[in-house]
Order: structure tokens, then sequence, then C-alpha cells
């Protein structure tokens, strides 16, 4: 792959602490990762191409670790309703239209374009039920360039019969996908049981075998909502904590786990959460669209966990990430109001969440420190903002910004190209 270098003010997270800044420096990309970031380019450098972007600002790609792809043509729609209620009403009669094919490539095309729009550059992603219909979404994704985590989402019981798969049927598509997916090196599958709920002990059972026998990621929703909760100690009474339940079938932590939400957990459940590692994904304009709660996300980084920011589109409203963001700083502010022991999130830690913290997940993504991954994002800024500092400018885009200011998008050192925005 060719190597070449981007100019501009560079502006990263490679702790949760503070911006790494880099001014009218360049990062320069050999085979598709960082190969350093040079204030003046060394003599072994004398002939590379330079992209001079002026003070553009240089990001990480954003990363989103929890968004359901089929939920794309709700967003907004039922957000008067709580969990429950919502996903009968509205989320299920969506995704059932997602047996059709027609439907299915225009709605991920649409999608899909998004999150390149958007500059969600890495994904961790639930499909739907349907076998199809998910080949179509990693299809599209790898047409993009973007990576992704792409689950086949599966569920046998407590849905309507049109989401309700047959237990074999659909231990036997999910194997089927994964042998069809599993060499693939920027869109990849992982295990996606929707939820315990809707999941039969036979199904999570045969879940955590795949799991294991291939070595595959985990995602699913853990203790979003109060009503899930009590459900849950009505279908699963031999286990005292929601979270035991996916434990008991190695689908918690026996190999790299998701977790959306985790609003209600206790001490003890965010201790075990740190000890097996498994992270949370914290949707915080999810939470507050289905009333669900605030998730009290210093309580976990104070407990060693760690935490990654998803849309959860279309429970939350915005793909953006920076719209995410500035939610979960804003979702700490009024738990801190709360809680005044429990300090706010600070910008550099939403930021980190949304790009080092959640690439953790896809391996060295999410900083620009060399050896990783080369997803990066141009932005442009108003030419009236180049009084201010180069942090400010970022913070500027972060509260402030849109689509329109990302001009360039590259994943692993590739660029991303006609992204026509469906926003
Ligand atoms: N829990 C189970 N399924 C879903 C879903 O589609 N969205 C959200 N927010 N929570 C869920
Ligand atoms: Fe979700």
């Amino acid at each position: 792959m060719k190597e070449f270098a981007l100019k501009g003010d560079i502006v990263f997270t490679s702790s949760m602490e503070e911006f790494s800044v880099h001014s009218s420096a360049y990062l320069v990309v050999e085979h598709g990762t960082v190969a350093g970031i040079y204030d003046v380019l060394p003599e072994k450098y004398k002939d590379l191409v330079v992209y001079d972007k002026g003070n553009a600002l240089i990001l990480p790609g954003f990363v989103d670790l929890h968004t359901h792809a089929p939920q794309f043509n709700q967003i907004g729609c039922g957000m008067d309703d709580e969990l429950l209620s919502w996903l009968s009403e509205y989320t299920f009669p969506e995704e059932r239209r997602f047996e059709d094919p027609d439907y299915a490539r225009e709605l991920y095309g649409a999608f899909v374009d998004t999150l390149a729009v958007c500059g969600t550059t890495r994904s961790v992603l639930f499909a739907t039920i349907h076998k199809h219909g998910c080949e179509l979404l990693v299809e599209l994704l790898k047409n993009k360039g973007l990576s992704a985590y792409v689950g086949k989402v599966n569920m046998d019981t407590n849905a309507p019969d049109f989401l309700t798969e047959d237990t074999e049927q659909s231990l036997r598509d999910t194997e089927a996908l994964i042998e069809h997916w599993k060499g693939g090196a920027l869109v990849k599958p992982i295990i996606t049981p929707r939820f315990a709920p809707t999941s039969t002990r036979r199904l999570l059972k045969g879940l955590g075998d795949i799991a294991l026998k291939y070595r595959l990621p985990v995602q699913s929703h853990l203790s979003e909502n109060r009503g899930e909760i009590a459900w849950i100690a009505e279908l699963f009474p031999e286990h005292d904590a929601y979270y035991k339940v996916y434990e008991h079938y190695h689908l918690f932590g026996d190999t790299p786990t998701l977790m959306a939400h985790c609003v209600h957990l206790t001490d003890e459940e965010i201790a075990h959460l740190a000890k097996v590692d498994v992270m949370p994904v914290h949707c915080p304009d999810s939470n507050l669209n289905l009333t669900s709660g605030l998730m009290p996300a210093r309580r976990m980084l104070n407990q060693g966990v760690r935490i990654g920011l998803g849309s959860d589109v279309g429970a939350g409203h915005a793909i953006f990430m920076p719209q995410v963001i500035v939610r979960a700083i804003q979702v700490s502010k009024m738990y801190a109001m709360q809680h005044p022991k429990d300090k706010a999130l600070t910008l550099p830690e939403a930021f980190y969440m949304a790009t080092k913290g959640g690439g953790q997940f896809f391996g060295k993504v999410g900083s620009f420190e060399p050896g990783y991954a080369a997803d990066m994002l141009v932005i442009k800024t108003p030419s009236y903002k180049d009084r201010l500092s180069v942090v400010e400018r970022l913070q500027y885009f972060i509260y402030h910004g849109d689509t329109s200011d990302i001009s360039e998008r590259y994943v692993a050192g590739k660029r991303i190209d006609s992204c026509e925005a469906y926003l």
C-alpha cells in the first residue's frame, strides 16, 4: 500500500487525561498504519507524497461500539415509550421488513453511507435475524471500505412469531455466516444474542459454544431498564444477577465482550465487569430517549472498567459520534449534580471513549501512536476560528460541527470516496 503523509493540526487522545496536539505536523502512514508524527519530516521521507491540509484538524476516525443498522429508518419513532413497549410496537415490526432483500439493500445502503459520511470508520453492529440481510450488510460495508463487526441477531422466544427463530436453525445460520465471513480483514462476525429475555437457555448455550469454538467476540444488552431486569428475574430465577445469565453460557468475558447500556448495575456487578474485562457500551441518547436511566460512567471508570460509546440507533437518534460524545458528558453532568462525589466526564475522556477506548475492541485503533491503524478524518473549521487554539477548534467541532465539516475519511490508510449524505 502506498506511503504518504497528511499535514495539518493533529489531535488525538493516547490517554484519557488530555489531548495530544501536534500543530502543523506530518502524520506519516505506511502500509495502512501510523508510522509516526513529525514536526519536520526526517530525511528518509524526503520523497514522500505529502497532502498538505493547511490548518485542518486531523483526528482519528470515530468508533461506534453499539448500533442497530436495521433501526436506521425508525429514528425518532416511539420515543415516548420505554424499552419493552418500544421494542414490540416499533422495533420488531421494523426489523421484520428486513426479510425483504430489496428493503434490506436500500436501508442498509443508506445506513452504511451515513456511517461513512459521519466519519464512523469502525462500528459494532446488530443486524437482524435474517441471514440474507446480514450478508447484504457485510457486502455494503466492504464495498464502502468501512471496518465493522456485524452480528446476526439471534432470538428464539418472547418475540412476535415473525421474529422468533427456530433455535437450531438460528444456530446453523449463525455458524454458516461465520464460516463465510471469518477470514475478513475489516468486516468480521460477532456473536449477538439480542438480549437474554428473547433467548432460550438452549440458544444461549449454543451461541456460547460457537463463541468458544471460533474464539469470537460477543455483544448483547445488559441492565438497560428496570422492567427488563425484573423480567430477567422471572425468566431466569436460577441466576441472582442479570449478567450471570450470560456468564453461565460463556457469553460474558470468555471472549472479548460488549454489553450495551449497563445503566442499573450494583457496585458488586461493576467490580465484576472490571474483573472479567467486559466493556459496557454507554449509549447516552438512548438512555434518555427511552427514560432508561443515567449510566454511572465515573463510578465505572473509578473501578477500572473500560467504557466505549454507542449511538444505539434507533433508540439513540444521532449516528454522528460527536453528538454522542457531548451527550455522554451532559449525562455525566446530570449524574454528578445528583452524586457530587462522581465528577462529570471531561471532553478528553469522552473523546477517548469514542476513539482509542472503543478502538481497543478492534486492536490498535483510535489513536495516532506508531503502529495504530491509519483511520483518519480531515476536519475543516471556519476561517473565523483561526484565532482559536487547536483544542478550541476541536471543541467547536465536537459541540457544534456537523458532517459537512469532514472533508476526508480514511480507514487503514485507504480513503473512503463518494460519501453521500442521507442526513
Ligand atoms: N434491548 C434489546 N433489544 C434492544 C434494542 O433493539 N434496542 C435497545 N435500546 N435495547 C434493546
Ligand atoms: Fe441496542
